[in-house]
């Protein structure tokens, strides 16, 4: 695997295999061990054009775990605001000396463009697209669920038989596609719940069953329920004409969470529209695993950072 542009190109057993990484890479992660030498020599370059907290910043965090140099490019504050390209761009930074980019772009395709194009010699890692995708946050969020579930005997094992509803703004979420390519290539049976306004107008050839009634959905007790934001900086009053009817209808509130079964997870990929999407008393829950899913977020970086630049990679490709 040179780079990582989209679940969808992953395999069952290349997908488990980054969750494996990922177990290996937890002592070191979380600090128990302070370092790896693995990529020493190497440069990381986190391209961001849209914000971000957790993402940069875990990625830089994996990077320097895994002894890589790495350079912060935010889009605000540089030459893109003087009308530089996403070529120049990238092609700058690549002359400072460039074996990973890790990109951000408000455009979907941008990563595959910046992969494709041959504009620069490293491995390509999508950090979050525009609508399109978002395969970290649905790795880490897999590997979240996956240890949930089996804690130590999770090495191995895929996410057979486990029933996820993705809940929300599916139109607008990278998350939301990421996941249901990558849930769904590891086993697990995925239900998207939202507002019509909120759902893809044609959902054909996608491997999930869409409903309108969260209720419903909650009341099938699935083993997770993964909360989405609200992109309100994606949409006009014609997707999302009322906060209160929202919240009513669609968001995860503390009667909702009491109903699910005591194992439920409650997940939300963050930042979250609290009171929204999201009632305090569901993602300050203990089924929330809401800074589980930050923490797991260095572990799931800093294996696909090994896994595209250590070598292997390209011997499992
Ligand atoms: N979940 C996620 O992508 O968060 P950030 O936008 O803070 O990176």
């Amino acid at each position: 695997m040179r780079h990582l542009l989209s679940t969808k190109d992953l395999s069952r057993d290349e997908a488990v295999a980054i969750l494996d990484i990922a177990e290996d890479m937890a002592d070191v992660a979380n600090r128990e061990v302070k370092k790896l030498p693995t990529l020493r020599g190497k440069t990381v370059v986190n391209l961001f054009f849209e914000d971000s907290t957790r993402t940069r910043v875990s990625f830089e965090v994996a990077a320097k775990r895994l002894s890589a140099d790495v350079i912060n490019f935010s889009a605000k504050g540089s030459s893109v605001s003087k009308g530089e390209s996403l070529k120049d761009t990238a092609q700058t930074l690549a002359a400072m000396g460039a074996d990973a980019v890790v990109i951000r772009h408000g455009a979907s395709g941008a990563p595959r463009v910046l992969a494709d194009s041959g504009w620069i010699d490293a491995g390509i890692v999508n950090a979050g697209d525009g609508t399109h995708e978002h395969p970290t946050q649905a790795l880490l969020d897999a590997f979240t669920i996956r240890k949930r579930l089996h804690g130590s005997a999770s090495r191995g094992r895929a996410l057979d038989g486990v029933t996820v509803a993705i809940v929300g703004d599916i139109l607008h979420s990278r998350v939301a596609r990421s996941n249901l390519w990558l849930l769904s290539t590891l086993g697990a049976s995925v239900q998207l719940v939202g507002p019509a306004t909120l759902l893809p107008v044609s959902t054909e050839g996608w491997p999930a069953t869409v409903t309108l009634d969260l209720d419903a959905a909650v009341d099938a007790g699935p083993d997770v329920v993964m909360m989405l934001r609200i992109q309100a900086e994606r949409m006009t009053a014609a997707f999302f004409p009322n906060a209160r009817e929202y919240s009513r209808q669609w968001g995860l509130d503390d009667e909702r969470v009491a109903r699910l079964p005591a194992a439920s997870m409650v997940m939300h990929p963050g930042p979250m529209n609290r009171g929204l999407e999201i009632s305090s008393g569901a993602a300050d829950s203990e089924r929330s695993t809401v800074l589980e899913q930050v923490a797991n977020g260095v572990s799931i970086r800093m294996a696909v950072l090994y896994h595209l630049l250590s070598g292997t990679g390209e011997a499992r490709a």
